[in-house]
């Protein structure tokens, strides 16, 4: 049974980063006309050379700001017509919002609290209302946002990006009723939860800087029975599935993809 998106076209948010441009790069590999999205216009523009692709193309934009969304829209419009799939892979912690090992939450600075909230919930949310209207519009499309394994149970030391990411898991629930309810059944809304993948933004809590694992890490792999990271690549079948037809009577899940992290207790 072949998953064929061939001909689709897709938004990624944040794939000038590590997941997101893996995902974009496996997307534009299968015949799916890409847009990347990320606000780091050295990161994306690198993203894109090495794709090397006609299917890809980069724009630089802000997920938190409706004008920066609305006007790449329109050009990605103008270019390919419409929108079938949005991946929201924009996001991740913040140095300033992960405790040290030895403060608490009563040290917790309430400015990160609000930006790490704001990037992991806003900005999931607000380019599915973007993106989303266009899908609304057409009566199909489908949207992937990305949790984590701190929404399914606490994770020490990221208050704020835990509650965004709960936010993220409730809200995809949310939206994916909405959508079959007041548009259409062929507009679907998915959750992928990773467990533990090395990325740029939570590289330096996870290896040393000798490239030794961190403690924290090493706590992480005694929960996952598989011992070991995700590779990015292991996103990519999942992300596809419920991007296409085969998972036509699929809407409002949070899947993990985690090695077995969220299912086991440890013991
Ligand atoms: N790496 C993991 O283990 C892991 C696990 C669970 C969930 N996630 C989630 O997956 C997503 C991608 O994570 P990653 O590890 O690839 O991180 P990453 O830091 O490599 O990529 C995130 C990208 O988002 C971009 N970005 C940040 N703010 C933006 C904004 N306002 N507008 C547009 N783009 C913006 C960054 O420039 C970056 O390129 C995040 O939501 C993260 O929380 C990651």
């Amino acid at each position: 049974m072949n998953i064929d998106l061939k001909g689709k076209t897709a938004v990624v948010t944040g794939g000038g980063g590590v997941l997101g441009g893996s995902i974009a790069r496996s997307l534009a590999e299968n015949g799916v006309k890409t847009a990347i999205l990320d606000i780091r216009r050295e990161q994306l523009e690198q993203r894109v050379l090495e794709l090397a692709s006609d299917n890809a193309k980069g724009w630089v934009c802000n997920v938190l700001d409706q004008e920066s969304m609305e006007k790449v829209q329109e050009e990605i419009l103008a270019q390919w017509g419409r929108i079938d799939l949005l991946i929201n892979a924009a996001g991740g912690n913040m140095p300033g919002a992960t405790l040290t090992e030895t403060q608490t939450v009563f040290d917790m600075d309430w400015a990160d609290f609000n930006r790490v909230t704001d990037l992991n919930l806003n900005g999931t949310v607000y380019p599915c209302l973007v993106f989303g209207k266009t899908m609304a519009k057409q009566g199909s499309g489908s949207i992937v946002n990305i949790s984590s394994m701190a929404a399914f149970s606490a994770i020490t030391r990221v208050p704020g990006y835990s509650v965004a990411k709960s936010g993220v898991s409730i809200f995809t629930q949310w939206l994916a009723a909405e959508m079959a309810l007041k548009f259409s059944e062929k507009i679907r809304v998915n959750a992928i939860a990773p467990g533990f993948f090395i990325g740029d933004q939570n590289r330096a809590v996870l290896i040393n800087p000798d490239g030794s694992y961190t403690e924290r890490s090493k706590k992480v792999l005694a929960r996952t029975p598989m011992k070991r990271f995700g590779d990015i690549s292991e996103l990519n079948g999942l992300v596809h599935f419920l991007c296409s037809d085969r998972a036509s009577f699929i809407t409002g899940t949070v899947i993990p993809v985690d090695g077995g992290f969220s299912s086991f207790s440890g013991v």
